[in-house]
C-alpha cells in the first residue's frame, strides 16, 4: 500500500474549501489509488467551521482519507506537506487600493511561504488560488528560498476551462475535442485566452472561428470577466468551478498532460516569450512525471503579442509594488 500524501488546504472553512476538500478526499486530486492526509489551515475564527467540515468528511467514510488535522498554526499546517493549496486570502473590499490589497495578502502569504520553507516535505508542490493569485505566489516563493522556485504556481486553470467551454459553445464542438488552448499572463481581467494555437478535432480553432471581432469583443471579455458575471448571477463568487480547477491543476501537474495537448499554469517565467524572468505568469505547459515545461516555439501574432504584453505589464507593476512594500 502507498504512503499517504499530505495535502494542506488553507482557507479550508471557506466556500472553495467546502467544494474542494471532498474531492481531494475522494481521490480526484492525485488519483484513485493515492491515500491522503488532510491538513486544514484556518484563522482562529475559521476553526470551528473547519471542524464541522471535517465531521462531514468523516461521515463520507472515504476509503482514501487517512487523517485530518485542523490548525491555525502554519508551522503545524504545512508540516510534511507534499501538496499545498493556498486558498485563504484577503479579498478586496470596497475602497481598498491595490497597495492595501497587496500588503494585506503579503501578511498572509509571506509567513505561509516561510512556514512551507521550514516545514514542508522536500517534494512540496504549491498551488496559489487566493487572489491576487500570481503575485501572492510570488510573495510566498520569495519567503521560501530553500524550496525550488518552480514549485510555486498560481491558478489560471479556471480561466483555461472557461475558455474551452466558451469555444465549445461557439463552435458546437465537444469540450473533449478542444486542445492546446492557452491562458497567458495574470489571473485578472488582463489575462489573454489564446485560441490561435488551439485545435478543434485537429483543425486550427482560430481558422474555424474566423471571426476576430468575436474574439476581441465577446470571447476574451467573457472569459476574463466571468468571475464578475458569476458573482452577479449567484450572489457569491465562483466556488465549485474554482475548486474543480484547483483539482485539475494539481492532477495534471502530478499525472501529466495528454499527448498532443497542453494546459495553462501560472509559473515562474524563465524569460520565454518575452515574459521577464521570475514573474509568475500563465503559460502553455506540458507536464510529465510531476514536472512541467513551457511549450516552446509558438508563433505569436500581433493580436496576441499586444495582449500578452499588457497582462505581463500588470504583473510587472504588481511585482514592483510588493517589492516596494518589502514583501519580496
Ligand atoms: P471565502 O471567503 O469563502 O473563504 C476564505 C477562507 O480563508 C475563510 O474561511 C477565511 O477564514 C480563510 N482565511 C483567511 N485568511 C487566512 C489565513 N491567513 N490562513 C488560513 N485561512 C485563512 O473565499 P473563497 O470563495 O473560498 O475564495 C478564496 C480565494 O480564492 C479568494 O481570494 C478568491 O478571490 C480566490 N479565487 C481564485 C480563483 C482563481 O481562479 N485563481 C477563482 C475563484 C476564487
Amino acid at each position: 500500500t502507498r504512503t499517504p500524501v499530505n495535502v494542506t488546504v488553507t482557507g479550508a472553512a471557506g466556500q472553495i474549501g467546502y467544494a474542494l476538500l471532498f474531492r481531494i478526499a475522494s481521490g480526484h486530486l492525485l488519483g484513485p489509488d493515492v491515500p491522503v492526509n488532510l491538513r486544514l489551515l484556518e484563522i482562529p475564527q475559521g476553526l470551528k467551521a473547519a471542524e464541522g467540515t471535517a465531521m462531514e468528511l468523516d461521515d463520507c467514510a472515504f476509503p482514501l482519507l487517512r487523517n485530518i488535522e485542523i490548525t491555525d498554526d502554519a508551522n503545524v499546517g504545512f508540516a510534511g506537506a507534499n501538496v499545498a493549496l493556498l486558498v485563504g486570502a484577503r479579498p478586496r473590499t470596497k475602497g481598498m487600493e491595490r497597495g492595501d490589497l497587496l500588503s494585506a495578502n503579503g501578511g498572509i502569504f509571506k509567513p505561509q511561504g516561510k512556514a512551507i520553507n521550514d516545514n514542508a516535505a522536500d517534494d512540496i508542490k504549491v498551488l496559489v488560488v487566493g487572489n491576487p493569485a500570481n503575485t501572492n505566489a510570488l510573495i510566498a516563493q520569495a519567503a521560501a528560498p530553500d524550496v525550488p522556485a518552480e514549485r510555486f504556481t498560481a491558478m489560471t486553470r479556471l480561466d483555461h476551462n472557461r475558455a474551452i467551454s466558451q469555444l465549445a459553445a461557439k463552435t458546437g464542438a465537444a469540450v473533449s475535442d478542444i486542445r492546446k488552448l492557452t491562458i497567458w499572463g495574470n489571473h485578472s481581467a488582463t489575462q489573454y485566452p489564446d485560441i490561435f494555437h488551439a485545435e478543434i478535432a485537429g483543425k486550427n480553432a482560430a481558422e474555424l472561428v474566423n471571426d476576430e471581432a468575436w474574439l476581441a469583443d465577446t470571447f476574451i471579455p467573457t472569459v476574463a470577466k466571468r468571475g464578475a458575471a458569476i458573482i452577479e448571477a449567484r450572489g457569491a463568487s465562483s466556488a465549485a468551478s474554482a475548486a474543480n480547477a484547483a483539482i485539475d491543476h494539481v492532477y495534471t501537474w502530478v499525472n501529466g498532460t495528454a499527448a498532443g495537448d497542453w494546459t495553462s499554469m501560472g509559473i515562474p517565467s524563465d524569460g520565454s516569450y518575452g515574459v521577464p524572468e521570475g514573474l509568475i505568469s500563465s503559460f502553455p505547459v506540458t507536464t510529465k512525471d510531476g514536472k512541467y515545461e513551457i511549450v516552446q516555439g509558438l508563433d505569436i501574432n500581433e493580436f496576441s503579442r499586444a495582449r500578452i504584453d499588457a497582462s505581463v505589464q500588470e504583473l510587472t507593476e504588481e511585482r514592483d509594488a510588493v517589492r516596494e512594500l518589502g514583501l519580496i
